[in-house]
Order: C-alpha cells, then sequence, then structure tokens
C-alpha cells in the first residue's frame, strides 16, 4: 500500500468527534513507531508543526523535543507564543534558539529579495543542524508535511518553508499529518487544545518579515515593520476582518519621504498595507476595507511607531502585482 496516498474511504475530518478519533489512533501510531526513542521537530509555530507537536506530546510527551529556532524576522509575539503554549502550557521539551543576530548580521547590506531568501534558508538549516549535533539519541525526526505537500512536491516539505532539512540527516520521519488537508489541521488542532490564534492564523512566508522589509534590512526598520503589522493585526482582529481576509500584513519600503510631527519636519518610511483575498495564492483579489478602519490604522500607525509617517493602501491584484512586495 502508498502509504503517501490518502485512502478514497478516509472521511475529511470537519468535526471534534472526528479529529478525537483521529488523534486517538495516530497516538496509538505513533507510540508503535516510535518506541522509547527520541523524536526531534523544527517547531516554527505555524500551524502545521504547531499541531503536529501538541499531538506527538500527547503521544510520546518528553521523548519529543521541540527546537524553535527565532530567526529575529517573527511577526510581533510569535516567538513568545510558541513558548507559553508548548513550555508553559503543554510541559514541552522545547529548545528556544535566538538566532536573531545571526541572522541579521548575515542580512546586513543584502537589497536582492532572492539572495536574501537563501540566506534565511541556509542559516535556518545550520541552525537546526547544529542544535540536533548537541543532542544524543534523536531518531526521529517529525515534520508538519500535510497532504497539499505531497500532492504538490516530492512529498517532503521544505520544512519551515526556508528550504529543506539537511539532507544526511539519517532520520526516520515521523508524519503523522501527511494525509490531511490544511482544514482538517485545523480541526484536529483545536481538538488538541491548541489557541484559535495558532491554528487560525493567516499564512506567513518562511523568511518572515524579512521579504517584508523591502530591500536591505535595518534594525530599525524591521522594528516599526513588526510594530506596524502588530497594530494592523489588532484592528483587523477587533473589526472581524481576520474572518474574512485570507492574508493581510504591512510591507515598508527602504525609502523616506517628508512629514511633520509636533510641528517638526519628519523624515520617515511609509507603511504599505496589503490584505488580499484568494483560495490558492495563484491569485488574489483586494479586499474592500471601510475607511474608518484604515482611518483608524493610519491614525495609530503614524502616532504609535518611530519611524513611520505615512500609511498606503496597496490597491493592486495579483496578477500584476504579488502577494509578498519581494
Ligand atoms: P506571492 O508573493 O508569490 O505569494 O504572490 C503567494 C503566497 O506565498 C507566500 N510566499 C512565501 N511563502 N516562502 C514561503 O513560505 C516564501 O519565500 C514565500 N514567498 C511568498 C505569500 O505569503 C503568499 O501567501
Amino acid at each position: 500500500m502508498d502509504n503517501n496516498k490518502r485512502p478514497d474511504s478516509m472521511e475529511r475530518i470537519t468535526t471534534k468527534e472526528l479529529a478525537d478519533a483521529f488523534i486517538a489512533e495516530q497516538v496509538e501510531l505513533v507510540k508503535k513507531q516510535v518506541g522509547d526513542k527520541k523524536v526531534l521537530l523544527a517547531l516554527s509555530g505555524g500551524v502545521d508543526s504547531s499541531v503536529v507537536a501538541a499531538l506527538l506530546i500527547k503521544a510520546i510527551g518528553k521523548q519529543l523535543v521541540c527546537v524553535h529556532v527565532n530567526h529575529g524576522l517573527m511577526r510581533k509575539g510569535e516567538s513568545e507564543q510558541v513558548i507559553e503554549v508548548f513550555q508553559n502550557q503543554l510541559d514541552a521539551n522545547l529548545i528556544y534558539i535566538d538566532a536573531t543576530d545571526r541572522f541579521l548580521d548575515l542580512l546586513a547590506g543584502v537589497a536582492e529579495p532572492e539572495k536574501k531568501r537563501k540566506i534565511i534558508g541556509g542559516e535556518f538549516i545550520k541552525v537546526f543542524d547544529e542544535e540536533a549535533g548537541k543532542l544524543e539519541g534523536i531518531s526521529f525526526l517529525a515534520q508538519g508535511t500535510i497532504y497539499p505537500d505531497i500532492l504538490e512536491s516530492d512529498g517532503v516539505k521544505a520544512h519551515h518553508n526556508v528550504g529543506g532539512l539537511p539532507e544526511d540527516m539519517q532520520f526516520e520521519l515521523v508524519e503523522p499529518v501527511k494525509l490531511l488537508y490544511k482544514d482538517e489541521v485545523r480541526v484536529v488542532g483545536k481538538a488538541l487544545g491548541l489557541p484559535s490564534s495558532m491554528v487560525d492564523r493567516q499564512p506567513f512566508p518562511g523568511p518572515g518579515l524579512g521579504v517584508r522589509c523591502l530591500g536591505a534590512i535595518t534594525r530599525d526598520r524591521l522594528n516599526a515593520l513588526r510594530e506596524a503589522d502588530a497594530i494592523l493585526r489588532e484592528e483587523f482582529d477587533n473589526a472581524g476582518l481576520n474572518k474574512t481576509v485570507w492574508q493581510y500584513f504591512i510591507a515598508v519600503p527602504d525609502m523616506k519621504s517628508v512629514g511633520v510631527k509636533d510641528s517638526k519636519r519628519y523624515e520617515g518610511w511609509p507603511a504599505i498595507i496589503r490584505a488580499v483575498n484568494t483560495t490558492d495564492a495563484m491569485s488574489a483579489t483586494i479586499e474592500e476595507i471601510p475607511y474608518s478602519i484604515l482611518n483608524k490604522i493610519t491614525a495609530r500607525i503614524t502616532a504609535e511607531v518611530e519611524g513611520i509617517n505615512r500609511v498606503l493602501y496597496d490597491l493592486t491584484p495579483k496578477p500584476v502585482g504579488t502577494i509578498e512586495w519581494e
């Protein structure tokens, strides 16, 4: 039997009952596969790796070693949430690595988007590999592969979407959600008790804020982007737009314009709002956001975020514009 093929008889997991049954079945299978050995998981905090972590914690507890690499390009509060949920609430065996300086030092002065992506992907593997090398007795590598990854690629998830894990890692794979579609992964995550802010989150590119801090990344502009993005997300949540808009974020270009703040000339970067709807990310339409909400976001970002003096709304559908700016 091809165990990378979803059986025709497999029911779509849409309810808590179906999710609980799936979880019970997978817990048994994982226990059988792993025995008393240790499993390593790169936990990005995205939906798939978070659900796999919660499932494996239920199955094998501290035999799971989660490694969370903070590349310094996470959204505001993301790494903190990973620590809060997995270490504090689920009592996971979690190794947290703040590699911010490593990534930002390597990225300094690099303006070309694909080069930035390569650096982020390559460094992620290096950091994870170094950490894995320090651990003893790891026999398995868990991955948040989901069914679309199998359908769309060679079946191995380019983990964290920032490049594959080292090919010479000789681990047997544990991939408990590999036959599930994204909506099913979310239902399973909820049944496992993960917060909605973790399982219902919008897609986030592996290179993170790195491809939204346009051009050569600097720490001050990255901070401004992170703060402005947090305000956008908060206001979208308040207005219920998080339920209707597929992906929304801020991009901050590497240019300044003149403005006025506190009656003084104030040069700052513009914050560009992007809010799109799509089903497959191949094409995208622009969500109509009420002016009152745009005004509120503009007022908050320009008042609260150091370095930003204008807010723009990107009205370009895909095509012609891609969803990300880089
Ligand atoms: P574009 O910009 O190509 O984006 O219209 C389509 C979708 O893909 C996401 N995206 C990425 N995801 N690594 C990722 O994991 C990347 O390098 C990357 N670039 C774009 C983007 O956020 C959107 O959802």
